[in-house]
C-alpha cells in the first residue's frame, strides 16, 4: 500500500476518534508486513489515566487477530504530532524497523523509523549490551 493510502485511514480513524476530554483527536493506521491495516483512534475515558492513544488501538487490534510484524503506522493529528512514549515502547515491542509517518491535516508527513524516535530501548539495550 502507498504510503499516501496509509496516511488517509489514518486522518480517517481520526475522524473516530472518542476525546471529549481532550478535543484532540488521533487517527492511526497500522500496514502489518502481510499487507494488511489495521486502523486505531484515541478512546478516552472519564477516569483519565484509563484512555488508550491511537497508536496502541491499532497494535492491539492487529496483535489479537495474529499479526504481529509490522511494515509502518502511520499517525494523523491536526498539528502533526508524534507518538507518545508509551505508544514508541509498545511499538517497540515488535521491531525496531518500523517506518512511522507522521502526518498532520494539511498534507504534511515526516517519516522516521522507530529506532530514531526510542533509541536505546528496554530491554535490548543495556550498559552491559553496550560494552565493546
Ligand atoms: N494521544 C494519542 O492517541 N496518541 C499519542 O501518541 C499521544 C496522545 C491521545 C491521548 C489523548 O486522548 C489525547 O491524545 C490527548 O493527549
Amino acid at each position: 500500500m502507498k504510503d499516501e493510502n496509509l496516511i488517509a485511514k489514518a486522518i480517517e480513524a481520526r475522524e473516530r476518534a472518542y476525546a471529549p476530554y481532550s478535543g484532540f483527536p488521533v487517527g492511526a493506521a497500522l500496514l502489518t508486513r502481510s499487507g494488511r491495516v489495521f486502523t486505531g483512534c484515541n478512546v478516552e475515558n472519564s477516569s483519565s489515566g484509563l484512555t488508550v492513544c491511537a497508536e496502541r488501538v491499532a497494535v492491539f487490534k492487529a496483535v489479537s487477530e495474529g499479526e504481529t510484524e509490522f511494515d509502518t503506522i502511520a499517525v494523523a493529528t491536526a498539528p502533526g504530532a508524534s507518538p507518545c512514549g508509551a505508544c514508541r515502547q509498545v511499538l517497540r515491542e515488535f521491531g525496531r524497523d518500523l517506518r512511522v509517518l507522521v502526518a498532520d491535516t494539511n498534507g504534511h508527513v515526516l517519516e522516521f523509523s522507530l529506532d530514531q524516535l526510542i533509541p536505546k530501548a528496554f530491554p535490548d539495550w543495556s550498559l552491559e549490551s553496550d560494552k565493546p
